[in-house]
């Protein structure tokens, strides 16, 4: 891997320090562009000249088009690809792939179904590559739900987060960002779907402030903010099996009461209500889950910023 490229893979990856910049400054491009139409440029056309290639291989609503309004606020501008329509869909190895779109483009977002071969694209890249999702973790969406969080409750530093549901993607992105910006993360999993064992292991070498919960009321409890994700992640094919050891862990309202009284609810999107949440809870007073959608526009913008702050290779 090219040293110098930042690449947005992990925010395992990442320092505090550029954890905190990519927040303060989504934060701060946000502000500045109140009350603007969304097809309005921002001040700062800081992106003007750039190109991003956003490719799927799974479907997407949120980063998809959070993404792509991102870039056209920023003066930039995007191609969306789907990857059964790249080469890469029938065979072209990841590097090659890379090699070629460094090419062309300034950035590449990919959502994958392999972790590994995203890592195997960023390799061979000479452009930062982000990371749009994969089986192993989803950080752009959790330096939304941070920025979302500290809107609503102010700083993340020293508070209490519950993830209740599957160990899967999203969670593993809230493990790692517990460790970068200093809160504690209590995890309410079943243990046939618990964390994956090497972020548990991560996680206590990182001296991360976390606990693994079997009993989702212990997870809950104290917590300023409680978080589900569905139960069936895009890729995941045992329905049936899950839906049945996840039923305990559904976040209801007995479950939200035992979390502080003024807690806030949060979901990543799409939501599947009477599943993993009741609709009273995500539709109700204590949920963010639309404010943490809109989110995932600004947080896009700060991890543009930070990734292309370089310059063009
Ligand atoms: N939360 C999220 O990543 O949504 P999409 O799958 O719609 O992009
Ligand atoms: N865990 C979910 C997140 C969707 C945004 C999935 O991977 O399908």
């Amino acid at each position: 891997m090219v040293e110098d490229i930042r690449h947005f893979l992990d925010l395992a990856d990442l320092s505090p320090e550029d954890a905190r910049t990519i927040i303060d400054n989504s934060a701060e491009m946000k502000q500045q562009r109140l009350g603007r139409t969304k097809g309005a440029g921002d001040d700062e056309a800081s992106l003007k000249g750039y190109l991003l290639a956003l490719i799927f291989e799974k479907p997407s609503t949120r980063t998809r088009v959070s993404f792509d309004v991102a870039m056209r606020q920023l003066g930039g501008e995007t191609i969306v690809l789907s990857a059964a329509d790249l080469q890469l869909g029938r065979g072209e190895s990841e590097a090659d792939t890379g090699q070629v779109l460094s090419r062309y483009v300034d950035a590449i977002m990919i959502r994958g179904n392999s972790h590994a071969r995203v890592e195997k694209l960023a390799a061979a890249a000479t452009i930062p590559v982000i990371n749009g999702l994969t089986d192993f973790s989803h950080p752009c969406q959790i330096m939304a739900d941070v920025l979302t969080f500290e809107e609503h409750c102010g700083s993340i530093v020293g508070k209490t987060i519950a993830w209740l549901g599957d160990g899967n993607n999203v969670a593993v992105s809230w493990v790692h960002a517990a460790a970068k910006f200093g809160f504690e993360i209590k995890l309410g999993c079943p243990p046939d779907l618990n964390l994956r064992p090497e972020v548990i292991e991560w996680a206590s070498r990182e001296n991360v402030s976390f606990s693994l919960h079997e009993n989702p009321d212990d997870a809950v409890r104290g917590a300023d903010c409680v978080v589900a994700d569905t139960w069936v992640s895009m890729g995941d094919e045992d329905t049936d099996r899950r839906k049945k050891i996840l039923q305990p862990y559904q976040v209801n309202q007995a479950l939200m009461d035992n979390a502080k009284p003024d807690a806030i609810f949060m979901h990543c999107l799409p939501a599947y209500r009477g599943d993993e949440v009741t609709a009273d809870v995500i539709d109700g007073p204590q949920s963010v889950v639309f404010d943490e959608a809109e989110n995932r526009l600004h947080a896009q913008k700060g991890i543009l910023a930070w990734c292309l702050a370089q310059g063009a290779s």
